[in-house]
């Protein structure tokens, strides 16, 4: 089937009271490690790149691959979504590739480091909107900033002001008309999230609940989702790799998030682990190999099985076949039917 909305998947999810995992990709064996995944599952997937991704591929391997994973795996409904597009301009020339959703974070600057404004991040959001609505794309918007309370991110004074207030959230999601709100609960990007199992102090679960309770049609997003389980970090520092000790987001805590509202879980981190303790393995039982498929070939079956567990605990397993695509012109029809009005 031709790609679909994220839109689309995510208004299933929230029917069906499950999340979808977007995952990261950079080149071919991840996509086959998610295709792969999804197949023997039968799971809709959401398959993201971040603007490094999209440089990395030089954007035209990506967009073919992505048409392979749709040629070659035609019972599986796909959405391509741009990760964290740090301006209007990122999105649009990711709409004109063929992405089927956009995030646009104003909660930061273009710089992709300095916290936004609120009045920036709505203007900047909105603008997306407007253009992607009118092409059938999907857009998520960020509010708050990602990051840990542990390593003291925000004001000294307030730990938690940095995390996604819930009657601001309402105000945004009603100026911006965004599809799906990435909110900040205390996770951050990579491995390096938590020094010990977290607890609610500094992953603020209660936060998604407190959102989802004032916004319950609109589609929550966990970035920074990764479990860092404990067996990847063991096959990495077991081949020679030097990963500290560290903890991730444990997977029943975005289980409670999938029950409040959470419908999109990004997910990289677990599966570029994974990967890497693969390759690591191989190199180093067989250092006179160098055939790279002797080590890829094992690397996007151990991500290919990350991928696969979180595909089931995120309840999409199972849920492929209940996809009837809409095409993006009927999307662009239904925005057009109920603007924005704010
Ligand atoms: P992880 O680093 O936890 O996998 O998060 C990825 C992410 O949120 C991408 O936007």
């Amino acid at each position: 089937m031709p790609m679909v909305s994220m839109r689309q998947l995510l208004d299933e999810a929230a029917k069906g009271g499950y999340g979808v995992g977007a995952f990261n990709v950079n080149n071919m064996e991840q996509i086959q490690a998610i295709m792969e995944a999804a197949r023997e599952t039968q799971s809709p997937v959401i398959v993201q790149a971040s603007r490094g991704a999209r440089s990395y591929t030089n954007d035209r391997f990506l967009y073919h691959l992505m048409m392979a994973a749709t040629e070659l795996y035609p019972e599986i409904p796909i959405a391509l979504h741009q990760d964290h597009g740090n301006s209007p301009d990122t999105c649009k020339s990711a709409i004109e590739m063929g992405f089927t959703s956009v995030m646009m974070d104003g909660s930061l600057m273009a710089d992709g480091k300095t916290p936004a404004d609120f009045e920036y991040n709505v203007r900047v959001t909105r603008e997306v909107v407007d253009m992607a609505h009118a092409r059938g794309v999907t857009v998520e918007g960020e509010l708050g900033c990602l990051g840990g309370i542990e390593d003291g991110h925000g004001s000294d004074a307030d730990p938690l002001a940095h995390l996604t207030d819930p009657d601001q959230a309402v105000e945004f999601v009603e100026r911006t008309g965004i599809d799906a709100l990435a909110v900040a609960i205390g996770t951050s990007h990579g491995a390096y999230k938590f020094t010990k199992k977290p607890t609610g102090e500094v992953l603020v679960m209660e936060r998604i609940e407190q959102i989802n309770r004032k916004l319950p049609h609109t589609h929550l997003v966990m970035h920074g989702s990764s479990s860092v389980p404990q067996e990847l970090q063991d096959v990495i520092n077991k081949y020679g790799g030097k990963i500290k000790q560290t903890y991730g987001v444990p997977v029943e805590e975005i289980q409670r998030g999938i029950k409040h509202g959470v419908r999109k879980i990004n997910v990289d981190t677990d599966n570029r682990m994974a990967m890497t303790g693969a390759v690591r393995k191989v190199l180093t039982e067989k250092p006179e190999e160098f055939d790279l498929r002797a080590y890829m070939k094992p690397a996007r079956e151990a991500m290919k099985e990350v991928v696969k567990a979180r595909m089931i605990q995120f309840g999409q397993a199972g849920h492929a076949s209940d996809y009837k695509p809409i095409p993006l012109e009927e999307m662009a029809r239904r925005y057009k039917e109920t603007p924005v009005t704010v």
